[in-house]
């Protein structure tokens, strides 16, 4: 059994979300979301419009997804692939290059960004209108 793992926030959940997640799963049998936590996007001055457990509850409904962990920090990632027996990292390719460190340990592929959708695109627009 092959097993896929991926990171991000997944907030406003979009279709460019469920096209990279969809081309994930399909890389494999078994995927894995690490979903940044409340507290690491703190860190990363970012602010969810939906909650860790909103966002996470979202991702378990979606039928590519077989399970959500949280992500903490930045340097857990190998830990993850080790502990979740991964083998194979996916993130979209706004992301190139940046977790090549993981190669010695799994298959690192980056997919394609679907154009013109994003969380903040979509969070900036519906701001405008309200
Ligand atoms: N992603 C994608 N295509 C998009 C938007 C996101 O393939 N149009 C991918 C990212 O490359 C990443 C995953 O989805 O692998 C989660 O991305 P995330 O940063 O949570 O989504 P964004 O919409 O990019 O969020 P933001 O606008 O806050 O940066």
């Amino acid at each position: 059994m092959k097993r896929v793992i991926t990171y991000g926030t997944f907030d406003v959940l979009h279709y460019g979300h469920v096209n990279l997640l969809k081309r994930a799963k399909a890389l494999g049998d078994y995927l894995i979301v690490c979903l940044s936590s409340d507290e690491f996007n703190a860190i990363k001055n970012k602010k969810s419009y939906y909650t860790y457990e909103q966002r996470k509850m979202i991702l378990e409904a979606c039928r590519y997804v077989d399970l959500v962990i949280p992500e903490n920090n930045w340097e857990q990632k190998v830990d993850d692939v080790k502990n979740y027996h991964a083998d194979i990292f996916v993130m979209g390719d706004d992301w190139e290059g940046k977790f090549d460190f993981l190669k010695e340990h799994c298959e690192v592929i980056y997919l394609p960004r679907t154009p013109d959708v994003s969380s903040t695109q979509t969070k900036d627009y519906l701001a405008k209108k309200a």
